[in-house]
């Protein structure tokens, strides 16, 4: 019997909420599935930084690395901790850490959820973002400085409303040739997977960045033709957000620098029925454990009330069940979860219902364990 280790930081807001579902729904399939698993919760986040001044441990990663898998429900809480604070946190420091590279968001909207668009039909869109996770503009460097700072005499000289300013900052991305090919590549062996259309779309901006997305447009029209097998286009950021809503049917693989990509998949959110449906994984080369996490953050509008919706969560959960092996809970899960979005009958306010969070997790959690029953 195959057996796992789950690393679960469940974080801030909602946070606990949704993951209470997710080790609910976990618990549903493991045994039925024929799995064994264990889970070690991580007390990490804002609640964590006010005790201790710090969102986690020093040695959090090397404690992280002897798990199979991360899951992370959300971190953050502007009314206990600033913003900067929370998301070089936890969240940035695993990606980091464990070099997890590749940000797995995958759009396809599910029957029966909410849905924004006239058309086209939500079943006419199926695609998946895969975002650089490690790199770009995330890396953190820069600092802020006194406009008479001997560091900046150059920047500051550049504009006079740079003189004029009590303080400016630098916020530099760091943008490398291994690091868009990694991320690239994998994009393409996922168009390469998928049926259909095999069509890899590059989120980029030349025409205003001319570093950084020069060598990434260098780096995908080189794999781009290792893959000949793969249709491939660029699209600059504006003009593919728009496309987003305009034409979304028409995209397959999206591939984007870490912003870029951090803000599209908001957007393809929207295309989903909000952020309570939006899954995702973290991924690097296997050798460290990868991180599942909904895309939607803490939501502290909501919290403490049990009306988060479970949905994103529990597809997160199907990623990362997939990801270990099981792939037959993995199936369930997503499967049970689109089985009760589509009925409707227990539904959180965001999808216009009443029920809570534990209502649908335990919806969920039970057509799960009875479709692997009956298997
Ligand atoms: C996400 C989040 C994070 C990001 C934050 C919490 C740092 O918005 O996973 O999309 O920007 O990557
Ligand atoms: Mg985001």
């Amino acid at each position: 019997m195959s057996s796992h280790r789950i690393a679960v930081i469940d974080g801030d807001g909602i946070g606990p909420e949704v993951v209470a579902e997710v080790l609910r729904v976990l618990d549903a399939v493991a045994e039925p599935a024929g799995f064994e698993y264990e889970t070690t919760l991580f007390p990490w986040g804002c609640r964590y930084y006010v005790e201790h001044g710090h969102t986690m441990p020093a040695d959090a990663i090397a404690m992280l690395a002897h798990y199979d898998a991360i899951f992370l429900g959300a971190v953050g809480d502007p009314r206990i901790a600033p913003e900067e604070v929370a998301g070089v946190g936890p969240v940035l420091a695993i990606r980091f850490g464990f070099d997890q590279y590749a940000n797995i968001r995958p759009v396809k909207p599910l029957p029966g959820a909410p849905y924004p668009l006239a058309r086209p039909a939500p079943d006419a869109i199926d695609f998946t973002v895969v975002r650089e996770a490690t790199e770009g503009i995330y890396v953190g460097l820069g600092g802020r400085f006194a406009p008479d700072d001997p560091q900046v005499a150059e920047i500051v000289a550049m504009r006079k409303v740079f003189e004029q300013s009590s303080e400016i900052a630098l916020q530099t991305g760091v943008f490398s040739e291994a690091g868009s090919r990694r991320v690239i590549e994998r994009a393409f062996l996922l168009a390469e997977e998928r049926d259909g259309r095999r069509l890899v779309t590059s989120a980029t901006k030349a025409n205003a960045m001319k570093h950084g997305m020069s060598l990434w447009n260098d780096v995908f029209a080189d794999v781009a033709r290792e893959h000949p097998d793969v249709q491939s286009e660029w699209n600059n950021i504006d003009a593919l957000a728009m496309r987003f809503v305009l034409k979304p049917e028409s995209l397959d693989v999206v591939v984007a620098p870490n912003l870029f990509g951090d803000i599209l998949t908001d957007l393809s959110a929207a295309l989903l029925g909000g952020l309570g449906f939006a899954p995702s994984a973290n991924l690097g080369d296997g050798h460290f454990p990868a991180m599942f996490e909904p895309c939607h953050g803490s939501a502290p509008d909501i919290s403490g009330k049990g009306i988060a919706n479970p949905t994103a969560s529990l597809l997160t959960l199907a990623m990362m069940l997939e990801r270990l092996g099981e792939q037959a809970a993995a199936r369930a899960v997503e499967d049970a979860v689109r089985s009760v979005v589509a009925a409707g009958e227990v539904r959180t306010p965001d999808m216009g219902g009443a029920s809570s969070t534990e209502e649908m997790g335990r919806a969920m959690a039970g057509i799960a364990a009875e479709m692997l029953a009956e298997r």
